[in-house]
């Protein structure tokens, strides 16, 4: 029995160290953890449970019968993160290079079918070369059934990337079909075809890390969600991350005990707003100081950040925020903040996260460049996304929302359950000056009658009354007691049960 039991753990060595002591080295050198410490960080101390130690690839071309290495490149199972149960597999870069075999594919689906049957996210850690080139079309079509199942797994449980390595061909379209992608910097990329086919295709010549790399896709392609500056900090902040989200579908938001106050004012806010319309201040001052204890996870930071998105907490419920940033852009809303702001909404909705919305939006964003590459569909998309949520939505207009701007942020119209404004709110179809310039076109030339005819504008339409006339805003408040009014109206909206039609899926436009 003795010698069994010490076999059994010599095997366990065995796996754990994967394609052996050298090759991890060679990954820290790199800046890089192993597969299995990625794992110990990600995880509450001594919680995971590993399963599919001893799978072995069935391979037998090219010599590879003689180098079976247990595990074959990926470590699958199941944790805590914070208590609550997570599912994982690791991708082992010492086993060779991490790539996809039809076994390691095998690995992987359990645990993403498993998740989806207990109803807990799953969360992959990709550090691979591909497919596993000796497989052939075996591991291809391991890889489509990974991508099978990410589908299927869809908006029933969160699914996290975090892309820690290699991520190549189409390998990238497991991460893309996640809810998240966060990415490493300087030790991770992504692409379709990497810099040598780009040379020999459209003779550009670019790096690795300028093709793909974290900043690359977190502030010019958007495909990350967010990079960060080492495998540890990752690790750490998707723990965070995890904090906020439902475990899948069918729960609501995790709710922590909130020590901040519900009724805390906030009297710096009465002058937040700059007295010239024209000038930016920075929105993220106003979710910091509404949210409990300033605690704001952003998703998208380096991305089109005239828009603003992530996840908070109010009264210890997690909230998603989105909101226009003043500072960039002047807030206005074009192709990019329309896909990830979008992108965001769905994602609550799908977890039964409520929405809180912060407007201050001039419009959508003119120009040649955004009507040829389609601001109409995407700027659809984040109309279609508020409008057809079910979950809590909240809005707060702090200054300007404007035109069809003022319709797509969560406006009551697309049905926004509670919808406020600040006094030095502006809802109208336009700026005055652009207002009175087309309705006075015949009086141009007349500087005086156009300053007079702007300033009755302001004075009839520059202000949330308008609106609040028509039932449109539910009250005009004090910007000091955003947060007491907001916590309110969410602990009112806690029972909200709407229903969309019967459908098989709706036909968003992509
Ligand atoms: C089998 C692989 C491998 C692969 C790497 N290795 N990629 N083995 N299949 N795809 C092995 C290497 O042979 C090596 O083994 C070890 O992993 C480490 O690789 P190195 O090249 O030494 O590492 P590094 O210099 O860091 O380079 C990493 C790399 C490079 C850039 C990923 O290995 C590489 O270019 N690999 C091939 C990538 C590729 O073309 N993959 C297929 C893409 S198509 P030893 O024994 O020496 O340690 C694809 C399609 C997916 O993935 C389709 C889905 C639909």
């Amino acid at each position: 029995m003795n010698k069994i039991i010490t076999q059994l753990e010599e095997k366990r060595a065995a796996a754990r160290l994967g394609g052996g002591q050298k090759r991890i080295d060679t990954q820290h050198t790199k800046g890089k953890l192993s597969a299995r410490e990625r794992i110990e960080v990600l995880f509450d101390e001594g919680s995971f449970e590993e399963w599919d130690m001893f799978v072995e690839h069935r391979c037998v071309d090219f010599g590879m019968g003689e180098t079976r290495v247990p595990g074959d490149g990926v470590v699958t199972g199941y944790g805590t993160v914070n208590g609550r149960p997570i599912f994982v597999f690791s991708q082992d870069f010492t086993v060779f290079g991490g790539s996809l075999s039809e076994s390691h594919a095998k690995k992987i689906l359990k645990v993403m079918e498993k998740a989806v049957q207990v109803g807990a996210p799953i969360i992959g850690l990709n550090d691979s070369g591909g497919a596993r080139i000796q497989e052939g079309v075996a591991s291809l079509a391991g890889y489509a059934d990974v991508f099978l199942q990410n589908v299927l797994a869809s908006g029933v449980i969160p699914q996290i990337s975090l892309v820690m390595g290699p991520c190549a061909g189409g390998a990238v379209y497991s991460p893309a079909i996640t809810d998240f992608i966060f990415m490493v910097k300087d030790t991770s990329y992504m692409f379709v075809t990497g810099p040598d086919v780009v040379k020999t295709v459209t003779h550009e010549t670019v790096t690795q890390e300028q093709l793909g790399g974290a900043m690359t896709h977190a502030a010019k392609s958007g495909v990350a969600d967010g990079a960060f500056e080492n495998d540890v900090e990752a690790l750490l902040q998707l723990r965070r991350l995890i904090d906020f989200l439902p475990l899948n579908n069918k729960e609501k938001p995790p709710v922590i005990a909130a020590v901040d106050p519900a009724d805390r004012d906030d009297m710096s806010l009465d002058t937040l707003i700059p007295d010239n319309p024209n000038k930016p201040y920075d929105m993220k001052e106003l979710i910091l100081k509404v949210v409990d204890d300033g605690d704001f996870f952003e998703i998208g930071e380096h991305f089109a950040k005239n828009m603003i998105c992530g996840f908070a907490r109010m009264e210890g419920q997690t909230v998603g925020i989105v909101a226009n940033q003043p500072m960039v852009l002047a807030g206005c809303l074009d192709i990019d903040s329309s896909r990830k702001a979008a992108r965001f909404v769905r994602f609550c909705d799908c977890f039964n996260i409520p929405i809180i919305t912060f407007v201050d939006v001039p419009g959508f964003l003119p120009g040649t460049d955004q009507e040829y590459n389609g601001i109409i569909k995407h700027g659809a998309k984040l109309l279609f996304a508020f409008a057809e949520a079910t979950v809590p939505k909240v809005t707060v207009i702090t200054r300007k929302a404007y035109g069809g701007a003022y319709d797509v942020m969560s406006s009551k119209h697309i049905r926004g359950d509670v919808n406020f404004a600040w006094p030095t709110a502006e809802i109208a179809v336009m700026g005055a000056k652009g207002a009175v310039e087309i309705i006075f076109r015949q009086d141009i030339g007349d500087k005086q009658k156009i300053a007079d005819r702007t300033k009755e504008y302001e004075a009839n339409f520059a202000n949330p009354f308008r609106a609040a006339n028509l039932g449109f805003i539910d009250d005009v408040i004090m910007p000091h007691g955003t947060r007491r009014r907001v916590c309110r109206s969410l602990a009112m909206l806690k029972s909200k049960d709407i229903k969309n039609p019967w459908k098989k899926h709706d036909n968003i436009p992509l």
